[in-house]
């Protein structure tokens, strides 16, 4: 089979990154977060004191920032202008950077004209808000995962748990009621289910259960 993608797109939380990984590793393809590139892009900003609030601030230096994304380890690492920033895109700041960030258009272009070059050299799994709308209008299945507001709370604070942070239930619920209406109302692709996406309420599913489901998908579709 020629080269093929996979698009999942969706809410905060709603678990695309461990099934995105997970299958990649099953199908042997790429995986690519496009969260992480606008995380990476924010992060540009706040190391360098630069308001993320004024757009033309943010234009003026969107042609400074160089993300790549390279295989190292069997891992996908992610710089910022030459430096490898995988773990510190995972803070609260950067995630409030990169939901800031990726409101403007003149960033997004330039991140979408990036993910679809990856796109073309191989085949992927590509996870994020836009990918089955904006990135990858033709992907060979389209996913548009999802869950409850209260589940997605839920994994969030075992998770940050787990991690021995100290965290409040309540508090994660309002971060992601606050994050699902940013992303769902900017005005540059907004987060929404593409007309031909399949529709995978995770909800009460486990994580292999999910997985189980899209490769079924996959296979519906001759992608093995
Ligand atoms: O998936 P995530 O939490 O790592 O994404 C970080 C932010 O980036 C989130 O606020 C939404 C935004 N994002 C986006 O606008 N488009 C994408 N394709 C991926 C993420």
């Amino acid at each position: 089979m020629k080269n093929y993608s996979i698009a999942i797109d969706g809410p905060a939380g709603a678990g695309k990154s461990s099934v995105s990984k997970e299958i990649a590793k099953r199908l042997g393809i790429v995986y690519i977060d496009t969260g992480a590139m606008y995380r990476a892009f924010g992060l540009y900003y706040l190391k360098n004191n630069l308001s993320l609030d004024e757009e033309e601030v943010v234009n003026m230096n969107v042609s400074n920032v160089v993300i790549e994304l390279k295989n190292e380890d069997e891992e996908t690492k992610i710089y910022l202008n030459q430096e490898d920033v995988t773990t510190e895109i995972r803070t609260e700041g950067a995630s409030v950077g990169a939901s800031k960030v990726s409101v403007y258009p003149k960033v997004r272009e330039k991140m979408v004209k990036l993910q679809q070059e990856i796109a073309c050299k191989s085949s992927v799994i590509m996870d994020g808000r836009d990918i089955g709308t904006v990135v990858l209008p033709n992907a060979t299945l389209k996913i548009y995962l999802t869950a409850s507001v209260d589940e997605r709370a839920k994994r969030r604070y075992k998770e940050q748990l787990l991690k021995g942070m100290d965290v409040k239930l309540e508090d994660i619920k309002k971060d992601i009621e606050e994050r699902d209406y940013r992303d769902m109302h900017r005005e540059t692709s907004p987060l929404k289910q593409a007309d031909d996406a399949i529709l995978l309420d995770t909800s009460n599913l486990t994580q292999e259960e999910v997985i189980e489901e899209i490769l079924k998908l996959c296979r519906e579709r001759d992608i093995k």
